[in-house]
């Protein structure tokens, strides 16, 4: 069976991780949608409630699973038999960051672990997390960048605030 894990802390997610866990997951047998429990970072949206947003929005794509890690991301593909880690490549700016992360995953796991890139629609090529979050925070219109369902979860965050 040919698996993948697309790690990534989507907070919140987008419409640019949707395209790359559409695409992906036509490749694959099983794509692992894999959310970062990082506790260093204070998200908007919990481990949990992340979760439940990539399953509501990946419903339709039976050979997704969601899911959440700690640690190393080689640990978690080396207990679940997973080689390839997807990433998506937005621009030249995220290339530096994503080529140091992809060689040392692969030194980490004795290249056992590869990461596969997808350059993301172009789009979604401008968009991020933090724009999302940002335009958010000052009452604008997010509606091209997330599915409806989880607008109002992301407006009651900043109404609490
Ligand atoms: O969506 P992001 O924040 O760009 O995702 C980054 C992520 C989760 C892929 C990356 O931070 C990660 O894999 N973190 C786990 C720790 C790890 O294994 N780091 C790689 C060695 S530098």
């Amino acid at each position: 069976m040919k698996k993948a894990v697309y790690p990534g802390s989507f907070d919140p997610m987008t419409f640019g991780h949707l395209d790359v866990i559409r695409r992906a997951s036509s490749m694959f047998d099983e794509l692992t949608v894999a959310v970062l429990n990082n506790t260093a970072k204070s998200p908007l949206f919990s481990v949990d409630e992340r979760v439940k947003i990539l399953a509501e929005a990946t419903k339709d794509l039976a050979n997704v699973k969601i899911d959440s890690f700690s640690g190393l991301l080689v640990d978690y593909c080396r207990e679940r038999d997973i080689h390839i880690i997807i990433r998506g490549l937005r621009a030249i700016t995220d290339f530096e960051y994503e080529l140091q992360t992809a060689q040392t995953n692969r030194k980490l796991s004795d290249d056992d672990v590869d990461t596969i890139f997808l350059t993301t629609s172009l789009a979604y090529s401008y968009l991020s997390s933090s724009a999302v979050k940002q335009i958010a925070t000052f009452g604008g219109d997010i509606s091209q960048f997330v599915p409806d369902f989880e607008i109002p979860l992301i407006v009651e965050k900043y109404s609490k605030n």
